[in-house]
């Protein structure tokens, strides 16, 4: 089932917009939105793969709680697309599979 019936933004005016990139598709959208609103809004309905199965997975609860949304930004694994907000230039791709995650500190 598409999500096309089930969002949409709402029709009132923006005056500021911002770029992000999904898989090297610019998409403009209103600033202050979340990323997982923009690709929705932007015509995205594949955010991720599942890990067992591999099938197309996509935002749910849109409030931090099913994990469906998950997204790689900026070269970061596994972020919350419903609970990050957009910015200029930012670059998101789908997560695939399992996300090899860090957990050096960051060093
Ligand atoms: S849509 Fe459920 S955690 Fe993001």
């Amino acid at each position: 089932m598409g999500t096309d019936a089930l969002f949409r933004l709402s029709s009132a005016p923006e005056t500021e917009t911002v770029t992000i990139t999904f898989e090297g598709r610019a998409i403009r959208v209103p600033a202050g939105l979340n990323v997982a609103a923009a690709l929705l809004a932007g015509g995205v309905h594949n955010f991720r793969s599942s890990v067992v199965g591999g099938s197309p997975r996509a935002p749910y609860c849109m409030m931090g709680v099913c994990f469906e949304c998950l997204v790689e930004i900026d070269g970061v694994p596994a972020r919350q697309s419903c609970l990050t907000p957009v910015r200029e230039g930012m670059t998101v791709s789908p997560q695939i599979g399992a996300a090899a995650l860090s957990f050096d500190g960051g060093e």
